[in-house]
């Protein structure tokens, strides 16, 4: 048992989708989060700053004390996640799309992946369809200016319209009936994005999974928290009261204040 808390970390607020996963698993659990803000979007940057970032922000974590880490992020655990492995002691777990699930789940035989440039290019991303795939065709589509629209808290624009049909279109035309959100902002889509979609179009991503891996390498390491529901604490290494105005909508009016992090 251990009372210290959990390190969550993302380039932005995409992670919170991640975190009310393992907010509604582990209530027990003291919760820090860290937006690195003051560089999103990660998708397009090279991997090299990533891991330097995912470095420095766990660093902090665990200098508050983190028993763990989640990297509440794909395009930071795609490029980041072996250096933190090999670095830090304590146990990481990081995002991946959801490909084997997506694979059981369609009847046509073909997935679409919605993610950063990052991510689909990783080679983290290619061992995944290798060992996944199978015999089902995998499309992908990179896609950029969504992150932003959601670190703005528009999650229903005309613009964000637009991107969607615009990225969603060739998956639908090449067949696909499954559709994962490769990217921690992205289940923050998923009203928008079932209004857009025909009915039959599945929508998977990763949150809840990430959640209960968390829980089962806390119990395997005896690092479960016990008693009562504890409060989350925010850093934002960008724009605090951006991201204090985005936070009710996102999060819920229980949002706290958002502490800045120096860079
Ligand atoms: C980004 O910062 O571009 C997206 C983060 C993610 O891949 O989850």
């Amino acid at each position: 048992m251990s009372e210290q808390p959990v390190g969550v970390f993302d380039s932005g607020v995409g992670g919170l989708s991640v975190l009310r996963e393992i907010r509604h698993l582990l209530p027990a659990e003291s919760l820090l989060y860290v937006a690195d803000s003051g560089f999103v979007p990660y998708g397009e940057k090279p991997p090299e700053l990533i891991i330097e970032r995912s470095c420095w922000i766990a660093d902090f974590l665990l200098s508050r004390g983190a028993k763990a880490l989640v990297l509440a992020c794909n395009t930071a655990t795609a490029a980041a996640v072996g250096e933190l492995r090999a670095r830090y002691g304590v146990p990481i777990v990081g995002m991946e799309p959801a490909v084997k699930p997506a694979t059981l789940a369609t009847q046509t035989g073909v997935v679409g992946v919605l993610a950063t440039t990052g991510t689909l290019r990783s080679a983290r991303f290619a061992a995944l369809l290798d060992r996944f795939a199978g015999s089902v065709k995998v499309v992908t589509q990179p896609c950029p200016g969504l992150v932003e629209c959601i670190e703005r808290g528009e999650l229903d624009s005309d613009y964000l319209t637009q991107l969607l049909l615009g990225y969603t279109q060739p998956l639908l035309e090449a067949g696909c009936d499954t559709l994962i959100l490769g990217c921690t902002h992205y289940p923050f889509l998923k009203p928008v994005l079932q209004r857009l979609l025909p009915g039959h179009i599945r929508l998977i991503d990763t949150g809840a999974a990430v959640a209960r891996q968390l829980r089962n390498q806390l119990q395997r390491f005896d690092l479960l928290a016990q008693g009562p529901a504890r409060p989350e604490q925010f850093w934002s290494s960008g724009d605090i009261q951006q991201l204090q105005q985005v936070l009710p909508i996102l999060w819920g009016e229980s949002a706290p204040a958002v502490q800045a992090l120096e860079r």
